[in-house]
């Protein structure tokens, strides 16, 4: 049952919102109970676009790992880790930037993107452009078979493909090809209408005290047409139902909202009041949680040194086989054998 490897990261960005618990938290959770899982923090990732703001790094791992516990990853079931306590990546990914050609990273879809909307600073650095060869490395360290992950990390997914194929072509074949596990994530919008994300400052975070969360729900944009209670409104065409209706579906629910939203007889306000109190009922548990973990404040940095132990030594031998396959055992590990 648990023959294949799961591996899955993100980059230190803090807090988490909602988007991050129904996008990808309850797949790992899922994930987690049917496989043998390696959840990492990605924060030399984040030094990709924020190689200019490090002093937020440490807090924000913090808070993330806070987060994941909070909402039930278990180390004990899975391997927790932070991607800089484990050098092995940074030694896999300077091998394997050897033999990635640069017209793969440069075609890259999500590279091209990001190279036009970041206008803020310069991200034209090798590091960036690299950034799907060092994913690479994350991957295959732990010959993880499955990558959940969003629609827009799949064309990097793609590359972690043929990166691998190249490897194993040159050297013999020392890595299985990851597969990406596209999970469908679900349209998680900010309180302006936007997708919701922290940059946007428009999130929801899952450890936002009830009252505020409530604040933020109730000045949630609803559709723009509908001013007042006297005019129609259309669901379809409204973000707070587009998600927390659509997150929360109950069938009486829904066919109230459809008719008063349409007929003009209930109000934005009654309409979000009837499905408030789901969205924090969930949240319950998880705020409980993150309370009482909170209390320990080296509960997550000993999580995090569990993890890497085991992490390094899964690398460590994985690297041995690495630098034997492509002849390079003329250090210390000269001894071991292919
Ligand atoms: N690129 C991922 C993100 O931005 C984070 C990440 C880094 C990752 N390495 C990974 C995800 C390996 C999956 C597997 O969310
Ligand atoms: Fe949206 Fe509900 Fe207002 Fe209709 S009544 S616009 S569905 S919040």
């Amino acid at each position: 049952m648990k023959e294949k490897r799961v591996l899955s990261g993100m980059r230190p960005t803090g807090k988490l919102h909602l988007g991050h618990y129904h996008g990808v938290l309850k797949n790992w959770l899922r994930l987690q109970s049917q496989y043998e899982c390696f959840f990492f923090v990605a924060d030399w990732h984040a030094l990709t676009t924020g190689y200019d703001d490090t002093a937020s790094i440490a807090g924000n791992i913090d808070e993330m790992v806070l987060d994941w516990l909070s909402v039930g990853i278990d180390p004990g079931r899975a391997t927790i880790f932070t991607q800089s306590e484990v050098k092995e990546h940074a030694e896999l990914f300077v091998l394997l930037s050897m033999i990635t050609p640069l017209s793969w990273l440069e075609r890259n879809p999500t590279y091209k993107e990001q190279l036009q909307e970041i206008e803020s600073k310069d991200i034209r650095t090798f590091g960036f452009l690299g950034y799907p060869v060092l994913q690479t490395a994350d991957i295959i360290m732990y010959r993880a078979r499955l990558v959940p992950v969003g629609i827009d990390q799949a064309p990097h997914l793609e590359l972690s493909r043929e990166i691998t194929r190249r490897f194993n072509h040159l050297y013999g074949h020392v890595f299985p090809e990851p597969e990406t596990l596209l999970t469908e994530v679900p349209k998680v919008l900010g309180t302006d209408g936007r997708k919701m994300s922290k940059s946007y400052d428009n999130a929801v975070f899952l450890s936002d005290p009830p009252e505020v969360m409530e604040k933020k729900l109730l000045q949630m944009v609803t559709d723009t047409a509908r001013k007042r209670k006297t005019d129609p409104g259309d669901p379809e065409l409204c973000p707070f139902y587009q998600t927390y209706h659509a997150l929360y579906p109950d069938k009486e629910r829904l066919q109230w909202v459809e008719e008063g939203c349409k007929g003009a007889s209930i109000g934005c306000i009654e309409c979000k009041r009837s499905v408030i109190p789901s969205v924090i009922e969930e949240m319950g548990p998880i705020q409980e949680k993150r309370e009482t973990l909170a209390k320990d404040p080296a509960y997550v940095a000993r999580v995090l040194a569990e993890g890497r132990g085991r992490a390094s030594e899964e690398a460590g031998l994985v690297m041995k086989e690495v630098r034997a396959a492509m002849g390079l055992n003329h250090g210390k590990d000269r001894a071991v054998k292919r």
